[in-house]
């Protein structure tokens, strides 16, 4: 069944005409598969809509925002109810969302933001990237207890908040910290094999045992490196200490290893809130907030990282 809504001018973006949410359909635009993570994201949404009788139309977008744009606008034309969107840059939706504002469907953003007004989606279900970034880089000053460290950083897909974000927090919790340089920072696009290679380049420019510290905007860049780092004849952990962000279960295992030292964990689970707020919002118009924002966690070789490795396998990462 198609809920049509009711587009109210002002400050209420969307107003769905009183009644329920049953036999939902809602499209779900999702990035790609670059990730471990992303990987165990699509997985845990389309449980979510499984669980839920939701009927949702998955669209991958090969890590391409013109393929998101398109997919959008195939959801607009079936009438579908609603719109999840993990959107892989942060510009450029402006036009897109205004389509779905005017055929009223809402849309609920997932893992990443968009700049754009907040008055064009329902509510943005992510955690605090900028957070995150600084979470990782307390743990770098207090772990270097003010010795000179040389970091090399890997971004994740240039133009996309979550790169930027984590960078941000990143480079204010070392404000201050002469000791901590960033000398080298580049692109991994989120991705092992790429994480590895950008490595493999900051390896050769620097000389090993000129790095301190790597910090990776994410676990799989994160996992490239070590191979790179391992290739280069050194201990990874050790000789450079490693952060990242995500937790997923490959990152537990090299902390148990002593092979990477800290994760922040990015909670695959954004389409439960997601389509509660969906949900809700089409069954009686409630209105979510326009943050749902998702906790971190930061673990380190502290943890019971084993333990959390083998419970985190077999949820689809
Ligand atoms: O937007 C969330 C980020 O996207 C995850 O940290 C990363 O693994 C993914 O590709």
């Amino acid at each position: 069944m198609n809920i049509k809504t009711t587009l109210l001018a002002g400050a209420v973006a969307f107003a769905p005409v009183a009644g329920f949410a049953a036999d939902l359909t809602i499209g779900f635009s999702q990035i790609g598969s670059e990730s471990g993570w992303r990987a165990a994201e699509t997985t845990v949404t389309k449980q979510q809509a499984e669980e839920r009788g939701i009927d949702l139309k998955f669209a991958d977008a090969q890590q391409k925002q013109e393929n998101q744009i398109k997919a959008i606008r195939s959801f607009i034309a079936q009438g579908v109810d609603g719109i999840l969107i993990a959107p892989v840059v942060a510009t450029g939706w402006d036009e897109v969302l205004e389509e779905a504002k005017d055929a009223d469907i809402p849309v609920v953003l997932m893992d990443r933001t968009v700049d754009a007004p907040d008055d064009l989606y329902l509510t943005a279900v992510t955690s605090d990237l900028v957070h995150e970034g600084n979470v990782a880089g307390q743990w770098l000053v207090d772990e270097v207890a003010g010795a000179d460290c040389r970091v090399v950083e890997l971004q994740g897909t240039t133009g996309s908040s979550p790169a930027i974000d984590r960078k941000t927090g990143f480079e204010q919790a070392l404000e201050g910290h002469d000791n901590l340089e960033i000398v080298r920072s580049q692109t991994g696009d989120f991705t092992r094999s790429q994480g590895k290679v950008v490595m493999e380049s900051f390896l050769k420019a620097e000389g090993g045992e000129n790095i301190c510290a790597l910090y990776a905007h994410n676990d799989d860049m994160a996992v490239g490196a070590i191979q790179a780092i391992k290739e280069a004849g050194l201990k990874p952990g050790e000789d450079i200490k490693i952060v990242s962000i995500d937790a997923v279960p490959d990152a537990h295992l090299a902390i148990a290893n002593g092979e990477m030292n800290a994760t922040i964990e990015l909670t695959p689970n954004m389409a439960g809130p997601a389509l509660d707020a969906m949900e809700a919002y089409l069954a009686d118009g409630t209105m979510p907030p326009k943050w749902i924002q998702t906790e971190s966690k930061l673990y380190t070789a502290e943890d019971d990282n084993k333990a959390v490795y083998e419970m985190k396998k077999d949820l689809g990462y």
